[in-house]
């Protein structure tokens, strides 16, 4: 896919995107964020009975991010629907970008946030995959999860409050 064709399907995802806000009621939250680019990702997920299986019912995000991350959250909320936690979890950034199609180099780690957001939701005491781009922050509880609106400006009046990790971050050692 050329530049300009990724571009006007990017623009396209983003002039109406979907999913897009906190969900109330939500059964998992993941954020994740990446101090190299600034972006930040929420994602909240909520979850129905289907056929004796619990599969996800909705899912909706806020981002600080540039256009490809809520481009690639918008179509990947809607391509979770109706999957169970463990086919959404073997989607990879690629497939949650859906039809934006294999994304260039320098665009993989906005795709990457999105799937370290859904991974964080909906495995969030497990380690997500390494990812030198990706940060991981601490998910709050779900049913107290602040947006993430409310989280930055709750942060930048206290002068704290948001904690960012760094996946390949060193745990120091024990004296
Ligand atoms: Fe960093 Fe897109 S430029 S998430």
């Amino acid at each position: 896919m050329s530049d300009t064709d990724l571009q006007r399907r990017i623009a396209e995802a983003i002039q109406n995107p979907k999913n897009m806000g906190e969900l109330e009621g939500a059964d998992a939250v993941g954020t994740v964020g990446n101090s190299d680019c600034g972006e930040m990702l929420r994602m909240w997920i909520k979850f129905k009975e289907e056929h004796g299986k619990k599969v996800i019912d909705r899912a909706t995000f806020q981002s600080f991010g540039c256009e490809t991350a809520i481009a690639v959250a918008s179509l990947a909320t809607e391509l979770i629907r109706g999957k169970t936690t463990e086919q959404a979890l073997s989607m990879s950034g690629e497939e949650l970008a859906g039809d934006l199609g294999p994304l260039p180099p320098m665009k993989i780690h906005c795709s990457q946030l999105v799937e370290e957001a859904l991974r964080s939701a909906l495995q969030p005491s497990s380690e997500s995959r390494p990812c030198d781009a990706v940060k991981q922050a601490t998910p709050p509880a779900p049913t107290d999860a602040p947006s993430l609106l409310g989280n930055l400006g709750q942060a930048s009046q206290t002068g704290g409050g948001f904690r960012i990790i760094m996946l390949d971050e060193k745990r120091p050692t024990e004296p």
